[in-house]
């Protein structure tokens, strides 16, 4: 079975084989309307569920678009209007999806409920984001970073602000892509020492900096997100803006990247927290690219999950 769970459990080969998958596929629509269907239908007679717990703008309309493009039919379920959200186990909803559909996708909050999904579900499990990780973001991250500048491999990425879970993917994918990974933010934000040692059996350089300015010289990439994220407790939300102000991506940070630096953030973004509007849309930000490259990166992975 493969599932798609993390960057780090995937294998290194497999996860460059999804974005160059991703890459040709997007090349092949050649700017094509968003609703036609691909030249080929990869997932023509497949259904696909699409399990949200949390809310989703991206992860809901791009997975769900892109099984369209490739000639499946999706199924958008809600955790709270499932019987999963009201006492029926995960392993008994795997074991009955798997009976109806071909492929699950979930964005769930435990990553214990990912992988007890994964299983027991005798079909492939996408994560669509736990509290931990965010996989699919990074792929599609990955992707866009390698249309604007080329390779990643050998560059200096530089995170900024809550060492959260779209932070734990990027740091993960350090050490599969071959780029150079430092994280700036405060230590009761840091991310987790695990994904720092990953990256550096690796053989790429992880490494933690509480000074932005010094942690972004000579950076290729900055990178942040919500400085509180869907899990965060509405209670944090002050003490959490207390600990990151200074770690807002604003012009004068950028100004000590690299001239040709690019800037992504997942979105959601709050404005004028941890990016300013003009860093977000100035001239080196690729958020909105990152948004639709959701689309193809997801169908690489989908494909590779269903070996079609
Ligand atoms: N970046 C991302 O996963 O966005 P959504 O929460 O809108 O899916
Ligand atoms: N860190 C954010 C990412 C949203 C896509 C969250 O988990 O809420």
């Amino acid at each position: 079975m493969k599932n798609f769970l993390d960057i780090h459990t995937t294998d290194k080969a497999d996860l460059r084989a999804m974005i160059d998958a991703a890459r040709r596929m997007k090349d092949a629509r050649n700017g094509c309307p968003k609703g036609t269907p691909d030249a080929e239908l990869p997932l023509k007679n497949r259904m696909v569920a699409l399990i949200f717990e949390k809310p989703s703008t991206r992860t809901r309309v791009s997975f769900d678009l892109g099984v369209r493009q490739m000639g499946g039919q999706t199924m958008v379920l809600s955790g709270q209007e499932m019987q999963l959200g009201h006492g029926e186990t995960i392993a008994d909803t795997a074991r009955v999806l798997s009976r109806y559909v071909d492929l699950i996708m979930i964005r769930t909050f435990e990553e214990a409920t990912l992988l007890e999904m994964a299983e027991y579900a005798s079909v492939p499990v996408i994560n669509g984001l736990t509290n931990r990780t965010h996989p699919c973001q990074i792929m599609a991250d990955i992707l866009t970073y390698e249309e604007h500048r080329g390779p990643i491999a050998g560059r200096k990425v530089v995170w900024s602000g809550d060492g959260n879970n779209v932070c734990a993917s990027l740091i993960q994918a350090a050490g599969q892509f071959g780029f150079d990974i430092t994280f700036t933010g405060p230590r009761q934000l840091d991310p987790e020492a695990e994904w720092l040692d990953f990256a550096r059996a690796a053989g790429v350089q992880a490494v933690v900096e509480r000074d932005p300015v010094k942690a972004v010289t000579g950076a290729d990439l900055v990178v942040t997100d919500t400085w509180v994220s869907m899990h965060d407790p509405q209670s944090a939300r002050e003490r959490r803006h207390n600990q990151l102000r200074g770690y807002q991506v604003n012009k004068a940070l950028m100004a000590h990247a690299r001239p040709d630096a690019l800037f992504m953030h997942c979105l959601p973004a709050h404005r004028d927290d941890e990016v300013t509007s003009e860093v977000m849309d100035g001239p080196n930000s690729v958020v909105f690219d990152e948004a639709e490259n959701r689309l193809h990166a997801q169908k690489a992975i989908m494909r590779w999950c269903l070996n079609v």
